[in-house]
């Protein structure tokens, strides 16, 4: 008998403990862990592929931005992508990706954004790698610095509006950085099996920083050490980023490595004296572009730069981003319009790291994933330029 297939959010609670069951087996996370992830998330994130209704893998949505160019981009995060062992190597994690990717094109959403466990199976649905998540460790010995004259104290529930329109301000000028929701902060201020503690700084405008901070043991020598892990830190004024440091500063008597994670353009070191840090490589991100159009018009473009590029995309999921499109940008602003002369060729895997502006155009067509006459390249050299895009959140 032929194997039918179908997919939705999770119907009843059997459907939730198949989900837990199989993101348990995915992660290697306890029965009870998985049951409280899957649970905490519920039938609004949950996405299963069923095999003759039964389900067979899962994955999470989280629905929130990305700052591109100064704008927030509605973009759906995927994570706790898993197929049940049994149904590994068949094509469900494809198939399952398939219906997810048209669910939330048609649902409205210009992009997506994941971190991939492998690349191959993202790649063969659209995604591409477009930026990176960075570790930045700073020696706290080296932190004998900065100073104290903004008050900072320890953050209360009352503090949760500031805090958040702060964060927005500061990562609003981070390019690639989330416009987070709820999921994301719950994860800032409560990671798995932790709680982080926040501390504010404040001057004459209010809430000019913060930082969320985890304190972890490191047992050696006779007195135990500590590792800081901040889930957070945001200063949005030079004096709100010296009060920070100071305050990290406070903790070298016992702590020794402290760590956050962001861009490897970390504005923090450029206070720091001497190299007593270490930018290294966390990951890369993965986007696909699930509305070619929407997505090039929702974010934020160069000041002052003017240009067309008339676009040939290729793209065998979705016959609606396929074809040839021509980009206006202006003031800051794009407009496309369907047609065009396609000068610049690529396939909708290839437009990622170029919308993004984590590969310039040259780079893509050595790479081969783009072609493109030189006046082309020369226009979208200029108009894709600008920082390289990060991200401080892992989802
Ligand atoms: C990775 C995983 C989701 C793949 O599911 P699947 O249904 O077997 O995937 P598909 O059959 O659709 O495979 C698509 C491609 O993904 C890649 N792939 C599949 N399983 C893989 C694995 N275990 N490791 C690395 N790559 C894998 C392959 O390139 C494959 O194409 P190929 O068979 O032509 O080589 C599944 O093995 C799993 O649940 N693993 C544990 C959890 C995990 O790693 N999740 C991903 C988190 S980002």
């Amino acid at each position: 008998m032929e194997t039918t297939e179908d997919y939705g959010p999770p119907r009843d609670e059997h459907e939730l403990t198949a989900a837990a069951d199989i993101t348990a087996q995915a992660f290697a996370m306890s029965a009870t862990d998985a049951e409280t992830t899957v649970r905490k998330n519920g039938p609004e994130l949950l996405r299963l592929l069923r095999r003759d209704g039964q389900p067979a893998a899962t994955l999470t949505l989280i629905r929130m931005g990305q700052f591109l160019g100064g704008r927030s981009v509605p973009l759906i995060g995927v994570g706790g992508v898993g197929v049940a062992p049994a149904h590994r190597g068949g094509g469900v994690a494809t198939r399952l990706f398939h219906r997810f990717l048209r669910e939330m094109r048609d649902e409205g959403a210009p992009l997506s954004v994941l971190y991939p466990a492998t690349q191959p199976l993202y790649r063969r649905v659209g995604y591409e790698v477009a930026g990176a998540r960075y570790e930045i460790h700073v020696d706290a010995s080296s932190l004998e610095l900065g100073e104290r004259t903004l008050t900072l104290r320890p953050m209360t529930a009352s503090d949760d509006a500031a805090v958040q329109a702060c964060y927005r301000r500061f990562a609003a000028a981070h390019h690639g950085w989330l416009d987070r929701g709820e999921y994301i902060w719950k994860r800032v201020r409560t990671p798995r099996n932790d709680t982080a503690h926040g501390f504010v700084v404040e001057g004459t405008s209010g809430v000019e920083g913060y930082v969320y901070l985890i304190r972890n043991l490191v047992p050696q020598g006779a007195v135990p050490k500590q590792a800081l892990k901040l889930t957070d830190l945001v200063a949005t004024t030079p004096a709100a980023a010296r009060r920070l440091l100071r305050f990290l500063g406070d903790h070298r008597s016992l702590a020794q490595d402290i760590l956050w994670h962001g861009g490897a353009d970390e504005p923090l070191l450029a206070l720091v004296r001497e190299q007593t840090y270490q930018v290294k490589l966390s990951m890369h991100w993965m986007t696909r572009l699930l509305d070619v159009p929407k997505a090039l018009e929702a974010r934020g473009w160069p000041q002052g730069l003017s240009g067309a590029l008339h676009l040939d995309v290729q793209d065998d999921l979705f016959p609606e981003n396929h074809g040839r499109f021509v980009l206006e940008v202006e003031g800051g602003a794009a407009r496309v319009r369907p047609g065009g002369e396609g000068r610049l060729r690529l396939h909708v895997r290839g437009l990622s790291p170029l919308f993004t502006g984590f590969l310039s155009p040259r780079a893509l067509q050595l790479a081969g994933m783009l072609e493109a006459d030189d006046a082309s390249l020369t226009a979208a050299s200029a108009l894709f330029s600008g920082p390289a895009p990060s991200m401080r959140d892992m989802f």
